[in-house]
């Protein structure tokens, strides 16, 4: 008998802390026959008696991990970091799988916050991912945006983002948000040097914003 395949439920985590997590996320979550986790989320839904698989680095395998356990007929739950929509291991398993094999519950945006923190919309923002590795833009591309989010989390996109902002001259305030809505939340203003002086932690939002925006 042919098995029947669930479709996949990608579940937005928020940033981390469980006060950000939806009821739905939990709900989902609770489904699950089969968890994959990043390793920024193995503290969430440690009660679920669902199988824990570790989604690594390798997209191709996790993948292949999440192919092989819908073929046995399991609900797999993909927990991704803050929303599922933005830089997300999501895209890749949407990609793969197809949309109409996928749900998706939305989660908050480690951007959303890092916003919230800093009293300022994000309806304008321009967000880039250095979190796998650097972008490809200029700073003469992103002189005329007038808020820049840059997700960070390795020490060599630090200095990539340290050499952008001293491109981009002293027009702008920078914040350096790390560990946001976790126990050692830090949210600190800082000069581009700063960024590479300093250990920073894995989970870290840069933001540079027009100093005119503030007034
Ligand atoms: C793969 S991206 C995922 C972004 C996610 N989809 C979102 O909406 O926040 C991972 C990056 O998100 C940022 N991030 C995730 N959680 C964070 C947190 N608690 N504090 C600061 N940055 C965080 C970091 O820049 C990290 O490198």
């Amino acid at each position: 008998m042919a098995v029947e395949k669930k479709r996949i439920i990608i579940v937005g985590c928020g940033p981390g802390s469980v006060d950000l997590l939806p009821p739905a996320a939990a709900a989902a979550a609770g489904k699950a026959d089969v968890l994959i986790v990043s390793k920024r989320l193995e503290g969430l839904f440690t009660e679920s008696s669902a199988e824990r698989i570790d989604a690594g680095a390798d997209i191709a395998q996790t993948l292949e991990i999440i192919a092989r356990q819908r073929d046995m007929g399991k609900q797999v739950v993909l927990l991704a970091t803050g929303d599922p929509g933005i830089f997300s291991l999501a895209q890749p398993v949407i990609r793969h799988f197809g949309r109409e094999n996928c749900e998706v519950i939305p989660g908050i945006s480690s951007i959303q916050v890092a916003f919230a923190r800093i009293g300022l919309s994000w309806e304008d923002v321009t967000i880039l991912s250095a979190h796998k590795e650097d972008p490809r833009i200029s700073a003469d591309e992103l002189r005329p945006a007038g808020k820049i989010a840059i997700l960070g989390g390795r020490t060599a996109s630090l200095h990539w983002i340290a050499g952008l902002l001293k491109e981009l001259g002293d027009g702008r305030r920078v914040f350096l948000c790390e560990e946001l809505t976790l126990p050692d939340e830090k949210i600190t203003e800082v000069k581009p040097d700063e960024l590479t002086e300093r250990e920073v932690s894995t989970r870290v939002i840069v933001l540079a914003v027009k100093r005119e925006l503030f007034s």
